[in-house]
């Protein structure tokens, strides 16, 4: 029986020297590794209170919108720059290099909303950290965050001490 970490394919050097990438389609493509990450994922947060699942664009995209299904509530994008067409909240963030801003339509969390995070994958947890001050900002509640993967060399958790967050797979490394 083939575990979840047994689906991701690692290629080295990708997309530049000395990195090794992780990557999440390869779990996707096989119907047993899908199937294997959602319910991880649905099982790191369905204990859990609240009323929201939230993922960003656009990995973010392929594994919350199936855990929000699963468990009965609703999904909110968080999408890059430009795409959203009503009034929307932003945030910028910090890149390896550069920048970059994310967004969200402003009247889908509601004061006393609470809301699960989910993404493929922390790394630094500068992306995570902007949605949960946006999330916060309109008066939302981040009851939890759940990733399939986490490089723990990059320390993302510093950036989200306090709240609850959890992974199906840990990488010692970057
Ligand atoms: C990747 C990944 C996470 C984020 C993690 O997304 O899917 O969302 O980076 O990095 P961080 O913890 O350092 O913020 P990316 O912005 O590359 O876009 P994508 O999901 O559209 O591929
Ligand atoms: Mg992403």
């Amino acid at each position: 029986m083939k575990k979840l970490e047994d689906y991701v394919v690692s290629i080295p050097d990708f997309p530049k020297a000395g990195i090794i990438f992780r990557d999440v389609t390869s779990i996707i493509s096989d119907k047993d590794g899908l199937k294997l990450a959602i319910d991880s994922l649905v099982d790191n947060v369905k204990d859990l209170d609240f009323d929201i699942v939230i993922g960003p664009e656009s990995r973010g995209f392929i594994f919350g919108m199936p855990v929000a299904y699963n468990l009965g509530k609703a999904f909110v994008p968080v999408r890059k720059q430009g795409k959203l067409p009503r009034e929307v909240i932003s945030r910028e963030y910090d890149l390896e290099y550069g920048s970059a801003i994310i967004e969200m339509h402003k009247d889908a969390i509601k004061p006393g909303d609470k809301v699960v995070i989910i993404d493929d994958l922390i790394a630094t947890g500068g992306t995570i950290e902007a949605i949960i001050k946006m999330v916060e900002e309109l008066g939302g509640e981040v009851v939890g965050i759940s990733f399939v993967m986490e490089l723990k060399g990059l320390n993302g958790r510093d950036k989200l001490k306090g709240y609850n967050v959890t992974s199906s797979i840990a990488y010692e490394g970057k």
